[in-house]
C-alpha cells in the first residue's frame, strides 16, 4: 500500500513537471499563433460587417461590394488554420477565450471550421447576384460563426 502510494506521488511529480517545462518552452509560440487566430477571426469580422450591414438592410446592395466581402470571407474561412490552435493556448493563457473542449473534441471542432467554409463558398458563389440570394446564403454563414462560438468561445459577460 505504502509503496503503491509512493508510485502514485511520483507519476504525479512527473506529470507536473513535465507541464511546467512545456508551458515555459511553447509560450512565445503560443502567443504567437493566438495573435494569427484573433487575426484570422477580426478578417471574418470584418468582411462579415460589409455582407451584413447589406443582408439586414442597414446599407443598400452593392453586388461588387458584395462579391469581394463574400469571396474574402470563402477564401479566409478555406485556409488551413491548424497551426494556430495550439492545445494549451485555452482560456487559461492570458489572453485566450479558447475552450479547452476544443482539444478534447478535436473532431467537432474540425467540423464547425469545415461548416463555414461550406457556408462562406456558398454565399460566394450567389451574392453578386441579388439582394434576395445574399440574404438566403448569409443566415448559415452567421449560424456557422455562433455554433461554434457557443461550444468553444468563453463568452465575455
Ligand atoms: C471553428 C470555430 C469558430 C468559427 C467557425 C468562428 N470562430 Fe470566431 N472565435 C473562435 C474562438 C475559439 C475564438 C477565441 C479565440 C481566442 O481567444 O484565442 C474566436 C474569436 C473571435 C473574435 C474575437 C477575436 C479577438 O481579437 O480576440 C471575433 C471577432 C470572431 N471570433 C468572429 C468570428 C466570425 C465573424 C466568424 C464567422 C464568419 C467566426 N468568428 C467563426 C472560434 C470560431
Amino acid at each position: 500500500m505504502k509503496k503503491r502510494h509512493f508510485a502514485t506521488s511520483l507519476g504525479l511529480a512527473v506529470i507536473l513537471t513535465g507541464t511546467a517545462f512545456a508551458a515555459g518552452h511553447i509560450s512565445e509560440d503560443v502567443t504567437k499563433a493566438m495573435e494569427a487566430r484573433q487575426a484570422h477571426m477580426t478578417l471574418y469580422s470584418f468582411n462579415m460587417a460589409t455582407l451584413g450591414g447589406m443582408a439586414q438592410d442597414r446599407t443598400p446592395y452593392d453586388a461588387a461590394a458584395a462579391t469581394a466581402a463574400a469571396n474574402n470571407l470563402a477564401a479566409i474561412a478555406n485556409m488551413d488554420q491548424s497551426a494556430y490552435w495550439v492545445e494549451g493556448s485555452d482560456s487559461s493563457v492570458e489572453g485566450s477565450r479558447a475552450k479547452a473542449e476544443i482539444w478534447s473534441n478535436a473532431d467537432d471542432y474540425a467540423e464547425k471550421i469545415a461548416a463555414l467554409a461550406s457556408a462562406s463558398t456558398a454565399l460566394a458563389a450567389v451574392a453578386g447576384n441579388d439582394l434576395d440570394a445574399l440574404k438566403g446564403a448569409f443566415g448559415p454563414v452567421g449560424g456557422s460563426c455562433a455554433a461554434c462560438h457557443r461550444a468553444y468561445r468563453v463568452s465575455d459577460n
